[in-house]
């Protein structure tokens, strides 16, 4: 591989959103910050990024985000409580956030939409491919998605986006490819994006979800890029330019995900990924399986 492709080491994670979906809890906690067995959402992401080689994170945060600042930093307070009591697996608990990544923060001022979002980063990430992950979507270590995003990316050079075959009733909810297939099975050529479409405008049923890998060129026509669906500057609208015109920054590719997903921005799938990954853990698991089986064949 040439060296004009160096090894991707940059994660953007956009985490402005009001989180409307769920208040009253994000009326004054961001919703990044919500727990997910016990720990924030937005620590399983950072923790894809970090498992992933990507050690350097920037998060372009907004008003009433500084409880994330706070939880990736450390807290010597409840350090020093925790010592002197010798509970030495909470400490470890409360020192994981801050030793995690490098992490850090760019304010977006006005939400112009998601590649509005992006375009904040372009000081930041330079003039290197980088990942751009949405913290609404938790993807289950064990199926690692980012990982062969990035080989993708390695293989063709350009701008990789991770898609997911949808029910076609649900992909108005999505951004939305036009693909051909590629000699490798999970791989796509993406030809066309379109943000949202109605049904009768969906090229397809494979939905975008919230993982990229992205070359630099996307800033210069990001910056060009006039606001879109829902008066926002789409991301999705900057890589259907890039499917378009290939000579701007390279081809687009989609990797086809069959793993485990949980879009914890919904309520309903937020509930079934605690309820899930409670009962895969080892300390909880046992007795929260017993519990749920007996609630589930006495009470419902
Ligand atoms: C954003 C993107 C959309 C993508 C989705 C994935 O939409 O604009 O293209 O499919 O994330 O979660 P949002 O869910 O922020 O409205």
């Amino acid at each position: 591989m040439s060296d004009s492709r160096p090894r991707i080491s940059k994660a953007v994670i956009p985490a402005a959103g009001l989180g409307t979906r769920f208040l009253p809890a994000t009326k004054a906690t961001p919703k990044e910050m919500l727990p997910v067995v016990d720990k924030p959402a937005i620590q399983y992401v950072v923790e894809e990024a970090v498992t992933a080689g990507l050690s350097d994170v920037l998060m372009v945060t907004g008003r009433n985000k500084r409880p994330l600042e706070d939880h990736f930093d450390r807290n010597h307070e409840l350090e020093e409580v925790l010592l002197r009591k010798g509970d030495g697996s909470r400490l470890a608990r409360v020192q994981e956030s801050s030793d995690l990544a490098t992490i850090h923060y760019v304010r977006q001022g006005d939400p112009r939409g998601l590649g509005h979002a992006v375009l904040c980063a372009a000081p930041h990430v330079g003039d290197q491919s980088f990942a751009v992950l949405l913290g609404d979507d938790l993807i289950d270590p064990r199926d690692p998605l980012l990982e062969r995003m990035i080989e993708t990316r390695e293989r063709y050079g350009g701008s990789v986006v991770a898609l997911l075959e949808v029910d076609p009733a649900q992909v108005h909810l999505y951004g939305c490819a036009a693909v051909r297939p590629t000699a490798e099975d999970d791989v796509v050529e993406v030809s066309g994006l379109v943000e949202k479409p109605e049904p009768a405008e969906a090229p397809s049923n494979y939905a975008v979800i919230g993982r990229y890998v992205l070359d630099p060129a996307v800033f210069e026509v990001l910056r060009r890029t006039e606001p879109g669906r829902g008066g926002e500057i789409q991301l999705t609208d900057a890589l259907q330019e890039l499917a378009r015109n290939p000579a701007l920054g390279g081809p687009v590719h989609g990797v086809v995900f069959q793993g485990r997903r949980y879009d914890t921005g919904d309520r309903g799938d937020y509930l079934r990924a605690i309820v899930r990954l409670a009962c895969e853990r080892e300390d909880l698991g046992p007795d929260f399986r017993d519990w749920l089986r007996s609630y589930v064949t006495e009470e419902l």
